[in-house]
């Protein structure tokens, strides 16, 4: 464990490494605590860097078994090993060629970073920084090499054996009972793209020809057994490939796609060249044990790891602070990808919710940071909210500023001048000058400060002139006074009262946009014959919030008749925070207002519930407890708000039961009906469990018996958990031995468990706390998966904020505990989880200081990874 405080590593201080790495040959000997590497290097001297420096490689527990330079072995004065790197004081000016053996032990190897053995399974995770736990490296994304891997194992502890780039050669090791492949990837690429897989597994393929005509064997390797629940991540795969062809023009480009699925892992997926490697809970999904939402998420993360062979690979980073330059770019990518097989407008809104649940908090909170920040203590602590889906949002308002034709001629054009290097954000912004002739400076300036800005609009009209004016002032919290105005693309229209769309014209308006470039500007459209309701940041154009005056009546106006589905759906939203607010304020009561809001909702599902069932589901389900903190923003009080929302739900529930009884029914799929997961099946689920939930807020009886009976006929998993999501809410005998029928049917299925455990940590009751702390003493439970942790605790500390923020600081206490005990093994994981702290200085005075104390308590524990340290530190400054 490090207890140094970490140097900090600032972007400003960038230069290119003295020496460069041209080959790789990796020899891998796997054995569970006594795995062997030899690694040749071919290395020279950088002509863009400092002539006569020394060789200092990254390494990170690394044992140095033996050391040759151009095949002589080093005499000991002239280098120096420790655990964290190697340095040999003097190299030759010229190509030389550096063997380095050393040892790993992947069993014992707990943070799941570099090589580690999973279930029996060996595999790795490289970026940002694990390769240097397999050799010393230059381990720096600005050094890419060619590579080729020898991998030998048991053969019967690991029949299967894979690398990066296409199969060469593989066989018997004569004389024992070990096997051995050679894997050779043609392309250069950074260390952090590594990957080596060697196991038990099953294997589903099929073939792919690409648009260039090159026969690709796309595979899935799934733990054995699981075969049948590949085929959706196998499809998915081949969807991804055929759309990136279509939509970018982008060819896959080796001869086989692997695709493995593993047990233990950091994080979601991992895009390592040609071998892409897999949360299992992103790959493994049948009707029985996995929802709607996890399909949809399946098929989301296979693609964003696919398209990252063109965003990422073919052009990957120069360094890490352009992590937004691969990440965002290609969350853009699969969101895109996701809007074009599913509905686009209820994609939208997914992504909308998405990004307010987890990108504003962060960015309003002590995290927050720059989508491409401008230093780091511990890099793996910036794969944020905000460098993804806030990095995402910058390449759709760039896309929208110059439209859709310049956008992928721009694509094009950052593609082919920068395949095969490390690229910057400049990089990036420079293909699409160069193919609109436009001047991109001040759009930058989104990637250079943190926070939220606010964009305020005044509409006034003038009924005389028949002229609408729009008056939009921009500021920026917390980006400091020198912040210069952003370039903010701003989608609108007019809405008429009665219904019929005005067609006002406004010579700012270009295809639907203004674009908003000053601190304040204003809009005049002329020829208004009555006065409209503006439409604006139309399907959400901007990562902003909008604060406009629009009454209650207004946005049900817009809710009935835009033409934008999203700002339809907006405008519910907003009249269901203004209620809530409101209640929560002590301002006025609310009576009317929530009644008209209920008379809305009503005829809106009369009028289309069935016509788009997504959609209507959508408009049904609340603004979250964390919208509504998030609105109000300062002294939150959960409590107060988790009661606001479940007297509007309430409401909800009481008026519209009948509705929602008869919708139910409607939307009953007739027995016999096969599964799908399709978006149109998906939709029909959702509207139907959205429906139940509202019943069962209003009249607990009713919903446990609809809950009850939907578990009993559910033919698959997304009603099961729905019903039993319906019950978790109802305290009393139905929900506990809906529980622990659940788990007995379940009981060798860890990920469905992973649902268990969260529907019990989200239970909103004073219970909960202690409930969780039997579970983490459950059969199932284990510390070292970070699925089962991030599901009992994670799902507690991110999606139970009355529980978690308990006015006696049992909530935090259970968080603090969890992250000292998880820090030892894995701070990658601790850090991640330490992050829901993030809100507590918005925190009404007696839960702040319950927070801080517990933030206090670990920050102040003795020999902390670098990771927990970080977020501690930023978290309290
Ligand atoms: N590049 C991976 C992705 O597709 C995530 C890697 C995250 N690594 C980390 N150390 N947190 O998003
Ligand atoms: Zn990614």
């Amino acid at each position: 464990m490090r207890t140094e405080t970490p140097p900090t590593v600032r972007l400003e201080d960038y230069r290119p490494s003295d020496h460069l790495i041209d080959r790789v040959e990796l020899d891998v000997r796997l054995d569970p605590h006594d795995t062997r590497v030899s690694a040749t290097l071919a290395l020279r001297p950088n002509p863009a860097g400092r002539a006569g420096a020394p060789l200092v490689l990254d390494g990170d527990d690394l044992t140095l078994l033996g050391l040759e330079l151009d095949g002589q072995a080093l005499a000991p004065d002239t280098f120096r090993a420790d655990a964290s790197s190697l340095t040999l004081h003097a190299v030759p000016q010229r190509p030389f060629t550096l063997r380095i053996e050393t040892r790993l032990d992947p069993t014992a190897n707990t943070r799941l970073m570099g090589l580690y053995r999973s279930s029996g399974v060996y595999s790795t995770q490289c970026e940002a920084d694990g390769f240097r736990r397999i050799t010393y490296f230059l381990d720096r994304p600005d050094v890419l090499s060619v590579y080729t891997t020898r991998i030998e194992a048991d053969r019967a502890a690991a029949p299967v054996l894979l690398g990066n780039g296409n199969p060469v050669e593989a066989g018997a090791v004569a004389g024992t009972d070990r096997h051995y492949a050679v894997w050779h990837d043609p392309l250069p690429k950074p260390a952090y793209l590594f990957a080596l897989v060697g196991g038990r597994l099953d294997r589903v393929a099929k073939g792919f020809t690409t648009m260039e005509g090159r026969a690709v064997e796309i595979a899935v390797y799934v733990e054995p057994g699981k075969r049948d629940r590949a085929a959706y991540a196998l499809d998915a795969v081949e969807r991804s490939m055929a759309w990136d062809e279509r939509a970018f023009g982008r060819a896959y480009d080796l001869d086989v796609f692997n695709v493995v699925a593993v047990s233990d892992f950091n994080m979601g997926a991992m895009e390592n060249k040609g071998l892409n490697i897999f949360n299992d809970k992103f790959v493994l999904a049948s009707p029985d044990t996995a929802t709607d939402t996890d399909y949809a998420a399946i098929e989301a993360i296979i693609a964003h790891e696919y398209f990252h062979n063109w965003s990422g690979n073919r052009v990957t980073c120069r360094d890490w602070f352009q992590l937004c330059l691969k990440e965002g770019l290609t969350v853009f990518r699969d969101q895109e990808f996701s809007s074009d097989m599913r509905s686009r407008a209820v994609h939208r809104i997914a992504e909308v919710r998405n990004l307010r649940a987890r990108q504003f908090p962060e960015d309003a909170g002590p995290l927050a940071h720059p989508v491409r920040p401008k230093q780091y203590a511990e890099i793996n602590n910036f794969y944020t909210a905000t460098v993804y889906e806030k990095g995402a949002e910058i390449v759709r308002m760039l896309r929208t500023l110059i439209g859709e034709t310049a956008f992928r001629a721009g694509m094009d054009r950052y593609f082919a001048d920068n395949d095969g290097t490390a690229a910057t954000v400049e990089d990036f912004l420079k293909a699409f000058e160069a193919v609109t002739g436009r001047d991109l400076a001040r759009f930058a300036e989104w990637y250079e400060r943190p926070g939220t800005p606010r964009v305020a609009v005044f509409g006034s009209y003038d009924a005389a002139a028949k002229t609408y004016r729009l008056a939009f002032r921009q500021t920026r919290p917390g980006a400091g006074a020198d912040a210069p105005p952003l370039v903010i693309p701003i989608r609108l229209g007019l809405v008429g009262t009665d219904g019929p769309l005005i067609d006002a014209a406004s010579g700012r308006v270009e295809d639907g946009v203004f674009v908003l470039d000053a601190a304040e500007d204003t809009l005049t459209f002329e020829n208004v014959a009555a006065e409209p309701v503006p439409s604006l940041f139309r399907g959400f154009s901007a990562p902003v919030r909008v604060e406009s005056a629009l009454d209650a009546a207004a946005r049900l106006t817009l809710l009935r008749h835009d033409p934008d589905s999203f700002n339809r759906w907006e405008a519910a939203q907003r009249v269901a925070l203004g209620l809530m607010t409101a209640q929560v304020r002590g301002d006025a009561p609310e009576e009317a207002g929530a009644d008209d809001f209920v008379g809305a909702l009503g005829a809106f599902l009369d009028g289309e519930a069935l016509r788009d069932p997504a959609f209507a589901a959508q408009i049904l389900a609340l603004p979250s407890e964390g919208d509504v903190a998030d609105e109000i923003g300062t002294e939150i009080d959960p409590d107060a708000i988790a009661s606001a929302r479940r007297d509007l739900r309430r409401r909800l529930g009481a008026g519209l039961r009948a509705r929602l009884l008869t919708l139910r029914e409607e939307l009953a799929e007739p027995a016999g009906t096969p599964f799908s997961p399709d978006a149109s099946a998906a939709g029909r689920r959702a509207l139907r469990n959205a429906a139940l939930d509202l019943i069962a807020a209003a009249d607990a009886e009713t919903g446990t018996a609809l809950a009850q009976a939907q578990i009993a006929a559910a033919t698959n998993m997304t009603d099961r958990l729905a019903g039993l999501a319906a019950l978790a809410l109802l305290p009393g005998e139905a929900r506990e031995a809906a529980l622990a029928a659940f788990a007995e049917r379940y009981a060798d299925e860890p990920l469905v468990l992973d649902k268990w455990f969260a529907i019990q940590a989200m239970i909103p009751e004073d219970g909960t706390v202690a409930r969780i702390r039997r579970l983490q003493g459950h059969p199932a439970f284990a510390m070292t998966n970070p699925n089962r942790v991030r599901s009992l605790v994670g799902s507690f500390s991110l999606a139970n904020p009355t529980q978690f923020n308990r006015a006696d600081g049992a909530g935090y206490a259970l968080l603090a505990e969890t992250v000292l005990a998880l820090d030892g093994t894995n701070p990658q994981v601790a850090a991640r989880l330490m992050t829901a702290f993030g809100p507590w200085r918005r925190l009404e005075p007696g839960r702040r200081a319950q927070a801080e104390s517990a933030l206090r308590r670990i920050v102040a524990t003795q020999g902390l990874s670098r990771d927990v340290a970080d977020i501690g530190t930023r978290s309290l400054a």
